[in-house]
C-alpha cells in the first residue's frame, strides 16, 4: 500500500487527473452539478470540491490516487437515491460518480448471468434481462434512477425480497477498487465457489466504505409467464397476518410480493396524492399481493379461486384482481406513489424498520400515538414490505423546512420503540450518517468493533467515505 503524502494544493493534482481522464471526467468549481451535493434523504446538501466521473476501474484507481495524494476524502456515488446520506459528500470532499460507467457487458444464457458496469440504472438491467428472455427480480420505487453499484452497496431490498431475497442473493461476482487503488477483479459466474473467503460479501451492504464497485455479475431468473395481482382490503392486522399465511401456503413459490398499507397511508394517497382507489376506502388495512408463475391458463384461475375462497371465509372485506398488465401497474402505482411524498407532504423524515411480522401493528399503533403526543403537530403514516418483516414510516410536522423538522425527537421515539420490540433500525436502506447514532440499537459492541477493524484494515487513512456507518 502506498504511503499518503500530501503534495500540495489539490488544483494542480486535479488538473493532472483531468489531463489523464479527459475534461468531462473532472468537474470543479462552477461546473460541479448541484445534484452531486446530496442523496434523496431529507438533509442539507454540501458542495464537493470536485466530481470525478471515470469510465472504468482504472479511471477509479487514478481518481483514488489523486485523492490520496491530496489527502482529500472521497465518496462513491451511484444514482443518489439513497435515503440516509451514504452518498452525500461533506464540503471539500471529492465525489467519485459512476454515472458514466454504464452498460451491459455480457448476457450468458447458459450460466443465466449478466455482467454490467456498476453505474447502470436498475431499470436498464431489468429491461435488458427481459429482452434477452430472462428476469432480473430486484425492484424498487427508485428503479429509474438508482444504479446497480448503489443497490449492491446498500444491499437493497425492495418489492420481491419475499421470493428472491435481497440484492446480496442476486450477485455472483464483482470488481471493486480498494481504498488504496488496488483493483480486485472477481467476476465469478459460478453458482458454487467455495475457494476461500467469499469476498464480495464484504462490499455488498457496506455503503461505499470499503471499496468502490465497478462491475457486477448478476444472477438471471426464468421470465415469469404469468403475473397475478390483487389489492385486498382487510378488517385488521390479525387478518393481514392470516392472509400472509394463506398466501404462503396457497400460492407457495409463486408468491412474489406482499405489500401492506395502513389506513393513514391510504388516506394520504387517496385524499392528497390524487390516487383513485382500486378498492373502496374503509377503516382497515390494504394489501397488494402479487404472484408470478409459468402458465397463465393454470395460474390465473388458481389465483382467482384462492382469493374467492378467502372472501367466502370472510378474511377479506374486499378485493380487486388485476385483469390486465395496465391494472397490475395501477395497483403498483398505489404502492409506488410514496416516491412522491416529497411533493405531497413537504419535508419529511423516512424510516426503515426491521421487525417481527407479528409486532408490526403494535409498533405502528404505539409509534403513531407516541409521535403525536411527544411532538407538537407530528403526523406519521405506515406501509411496507411486511412479508419480509420490513415496515416503512414517514413522519413530519407540516410547514417546517427540512432543517427544522424535529428529527432528533422523532428518532428518540421511533428507535426507542424499535429497541423495545427487538427490531432493527434499518431493514434495507442502510445507516449512512443519519442512523449512525442508532447502530448500537441493532448491533452489539463486538459486532461494531469488528466492523471498525475491517474498515481500518482496508482504509487505514480513512479517506473513503469517512464517518459513514460506523
Ligand atoms: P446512492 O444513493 O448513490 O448510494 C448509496 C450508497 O452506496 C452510498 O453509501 C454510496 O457511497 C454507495 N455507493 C454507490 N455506488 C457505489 C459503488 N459503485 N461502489 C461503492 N459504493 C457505492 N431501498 C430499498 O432497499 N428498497 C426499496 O424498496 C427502496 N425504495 C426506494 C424508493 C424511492 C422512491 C427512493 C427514493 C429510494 C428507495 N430506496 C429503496 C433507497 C435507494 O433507492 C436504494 O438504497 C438504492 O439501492 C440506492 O442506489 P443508488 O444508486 O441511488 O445509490
Ligand atoms: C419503499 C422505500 C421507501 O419501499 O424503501 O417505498
Ligand atoms: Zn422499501
Amino acid at each position: 500500500m502506498d504511503m499518503v503524502t500530501p503534495v500540495g494544493h489539490p488544483d494542480p493534482l486535479l488538473a493532472g487527473l483531468r489531463a489523464k481522464l479527459g475534461g468531462a471526467a473532472v468537474l470543479t468549481g462552477g461546473d460541479v452539478p448541484a445534484r452531486n451535493g446530496n442523496d434523496w434523504s431529507a438533509s442539507l446538501p454540501q458542495t464537493p470540491l470536485a466530481v470525478i466521473r471515470p469510465l472504468d476501474a482504472q479511471g477509479v484507481a487514478e481518481a483514488i490516487a489523486t485523492c490520496r495524494q491530496a489527502r482529500l476524502p472521497f465518496v462513491p456515488q451511484g444514482g443518489l437515491t439513497g435515503l440516509c446520506r451514504g452518498a452525500a459528500p461533506e464540503a471539500g470532499w471529492v465525489a467519485i460518480s459512476l454515472e458514466r460507467m454504464t452498460g451491459i457487458e455480457e448476457i450468458d444464457p447458459a450460466s443465466m448471468t449478466m455482467t454490467v458496469k456498476a453505474g447502470t440504472p436498475l431499470e436498464t438491467i431489468q429491461k435488458a434481462a427481459d429482452e434477452a428472455g430472462f428476469f432480473f427480480p430486484l425492484d424498487l420505487g427508485s428503479r429509474g434512477s438508482c444504479a446497480i453499484g448503489g443497490n449492491l452497496s446498500t444491499n437493497a431490498g425492495g418489492n420481491r425480497v419475499i421470493r428472491y431475497g435481497m440484492t446480496r442473493e442476486l450477485v455472483l461476482g464483482l470488481e471493486v477498487v480498494l481504498p488504496d487503488g488496488t483493483i480486485i477483479t472477481s467476476l465469478n459466474k459460478l453458482m458454487k465457489n467455495n475457494a476461500g473467503y467469499d469476498l464480495k460479501h464484504l462490499f455488498i451492504g457496506s455503503e461505499g466504505t470499503l471499496g468502490i464497485i465497478t462491475r457486477v455479475v448478476l444472477k438471471l431468473f426464468p421470465k415469469p409467464r404469468s403475473t397475478m395481482a390483487a389489492l385486498c382490503a382487510l378488517q385488521d392486522y390479525d387478518a393481514v397476518v392470516a392472509l400472509l399465511g394463506a398466501a404462503r401456503s396457497g400460492l407457495g413459490p409463486l408468491l412474489s410480493a406482499f405489500e401492506v398499507m395502513w389506513p393513514d397511508y391510504w388516506d394520504v394517497i387517496t385524499t392528497r396524492a390524487g390516487v383513485k382507489p382500486p378498492v373502496a376506502a374503509g377503516r382497515g388495512l390494504y394489501v397488494l399481493v402479487e404472484a408470478q408463475g409459468t402458465d397463465e391458463s393454470v395460474d390465473a384461475p388458481r389465483f382467482q379461486a384462492w382469493l374467492e375462497e378467502l372472501m367466502e371465509r370472510g378474511l377479506l372485506v374486499d378485493a380487486a384482481v388485476a385483469q390486465s398488465l395496465a391494472q397490475t401497474q395501477a395497483f403498483w402505482r398505489v404502492r409506488d406513489i410514496c416516491a412522491e411524498f416529497g411533493h405531497v407532504l413537504g419535508p419529511h423524515i423516512s424510516y426503515d424498520i426491521g421487525l417481527a411480522v407479528a409486532r408490526m401493528d403494535a409498533f405502528a399503533t404505539r409509534c403513531k400515538a407516541a409521535l403525536a403526543d411527544g411532538i407538537k403537530g407530528c403526523e406519521s403514516v405506515y406501509y411496507g414490505h411486511i412479508g419480509d418483516g420490513n415496515l416503512h414510516l414517514v413522519s413530519w410536522v407540516t410547514g417546517l423546512p427540512v432543517e427544522q423538522q424535529p428529527k432528533e425527537a422523532m428518532d428518540e421515539i421511533i428507535y426507542g420503540l424499535v429497541r423495545e420490540l427487538g427490531g432493527s433500525v434499518s431493514a434495507e436502506h442502510g445507516i449512512g450518517t443519519l442512523k449512525k447514532k442508532w447502530l448500537g440499537h441493532a448491533r452489539s459492541e463486538p459486532e461494531i468493533a469488528l466492523m471498525r477493524t475491517l474498515k481500518a484494515a482496508l482504509d487505514p487513512d480513512h479517506l473513503l467515505n469517512p464517518g459513514k456507518v460506523i
